[in-house]
Order: structure tokens, then C-alpha cells, then sequence
């Protein structure tokens, strides 16, 4: 499995997205944190401003709705051309119709668990999943501390994945920093999300570069 970054663009200059797109332009993914104030407290921006940046960059975007209604609203990010579109379980009430609809549309299905949310109940869904977001902050922020007490579901949930076939991409978002990219990264995880890390840093590419040479150092 590739270790792949996603540069959360919740820690850029919001008012300068397509320059931000483009500082990281050896990125994997942008990871774009859609929130609507009522699945998290905190509101950020929805589907026209993710159609603007996919006109303004050529990095595929990875979209993760913290929001309360994705069954309604996900399957548009896919349709705009999001590469990747997540959808929280917590807030999902058909997540079997809602990924398939995201995959219908042609971009990879995500379903993501906050903190306190266990894994095994998901099991069945792994089928229908791309890729695995487990939180590894309670969602809302950038610049929060990483949860340790994450770890033992990033191991187990990568079981589970290597017991399905080893296809769906294990993504950790929340705190991810060159200080704890490493203890993820040999739990399981292989797809990075970082804001404050990269956005913070003097120089966001170097900052991604050096995230992926410690994931795939400490992945071997
Ligand atoms: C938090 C968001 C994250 C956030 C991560 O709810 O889902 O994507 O941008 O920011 P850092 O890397 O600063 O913790
Ligand atoms: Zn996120």
C-alpha cells in the first residue's frame, strides 16, 4: 500500500484557494473539509467553492462532509468531479444507498467514523467502501491534538481491511503531524490528512514531502 498526503485546505488562506492548491502541488489529494454547523460546530464551505477549486486545480480533492444530511447532498460533490467523497456513519441513515450513488458517479466512496465509533459494526460495509476515514481528533478543527487512544481501531480496522482483500484505503485525519505520522503509519494507516502541519509550516511542500518520507519509513 502507497502512502499517500492530503493536505487539508481548512488551514490555508481561504481567501487565495487556488494559489494554496497550488503551493502543494506534490500532494496526493487536497482534502476538503465541507462542514455545515450542525453535524460539527464549526461551518466552513459547500459544493460552489468545491466547484471553483476543481476548476483551479488539476490535484484530485478529496471531500469529507461533516455535515448532517450527506445521504442528500454527497452524491453532487461526486457529480462535480470530487475525486474522493466521504460521508460520516454517524450521520449517514443510508450509507449503502449513498456510497453507491458516490461510486455511480464516478468518484472513490469514503465512510468515516469519529473517535468513539467502533469499527466491527462495519464490517459488512468494507464492500462498498474505497476508503476508511477514522478521526483521530473529534472532527470540527484544525491545529487539535492527536488521540492516541485511536491507534488500537487503526490496527484493527486494518485487519479487517487485509481479511476483505487489503482494497480499501485506511485514511487517518486529525492531528497528523512529523510527530505522529509514524505511530499511524505502522498501525495501518496508508492516507494522510494534515492541515496545520502543512499550512503551518514555512514551506507546505517540504512539510508534505517530509510527512511522506516519514510514513513510508515508518511503514516498512
Ligand atoms: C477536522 C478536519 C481535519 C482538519 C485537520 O475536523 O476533518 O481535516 O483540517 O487539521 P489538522 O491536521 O490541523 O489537525
Ligand atoms: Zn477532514
Amino acid at each position: 500500500m502507497a502512502v499517500q498526503i492530503s493536505p487539508s485546505i481548512l488551514s490555508a488562506d481561504f481567501a487565495r484557494l487556488a494559489e494554496e492548491a497550488a503551493v502543494v502541488h506534490n500532494a496526493d489529494w487536497l482534502h476538503v473539509d465541507v462542514m455545515d454547523n450542525h453535524f460539527v460546530p464549526n461551518l466552513t464551505l459547500g459544493l460552489p467553492v468545491v466547484e471553483a477549486l476543481l476548476k483551479a486545480t488539476s490535484t484530485p480533492v478529496d471531500c469529507h462532509l461533516m455535515i448532517e444530511d450527506p445521504d442528500r447532498w454527497a452524491p453532487a460533490y461526486a457529480e462535480a468531479g470530487a475525486g474522493s467523497v466521504t460521508v460520516h456513519a454517524e450521520a449517514a441513515k443510508a450509507p449503502v444507498r449513498t456510497l453507491r450513488q458516490i461510486r455511480a458517479a464516478g468518484a472513490r466512496a469514503g465512510f468515516a467514523l469519529n473517535p468513539a465509533t467502533a469499527v466491527e459494526p462495519y464490517e459488512d460495509l468494507l464492500g462498498e467502501i474505497d476508503m476508511l476515514l477514522l478521526m483521530t481528533v473529534e472532527p470540527g478543527f484544525g491545529g487539535q491534538r492527536f488521540l492516541d487512544v485511536v491507534l488500537p481501531k487503526v490496527r484493527r480496522a486494518r485487519s479487517l481491511i487485509a481479511a476483505h482483500g487489503g482494497q480499501v484505503w485506511l485514511q487517518v485525519d486529525g492531528g497528523v503531524s512529523a510527530e505522529t505520522i509514524e505511530r499511524c503509519a505502522e498501525a495501518g494507516a496508508d492516507v494522510f490528512v494534515a492541515g496545520s502541519a502543512v499550512y503551518g509550516a514555512d514551506d507546505p511542500a517540504a512539510a508534505v514531502q517530509n510527512l511522506r518520507d516519514l510514513a513510508e519509513r515508518a511503514a516498512r
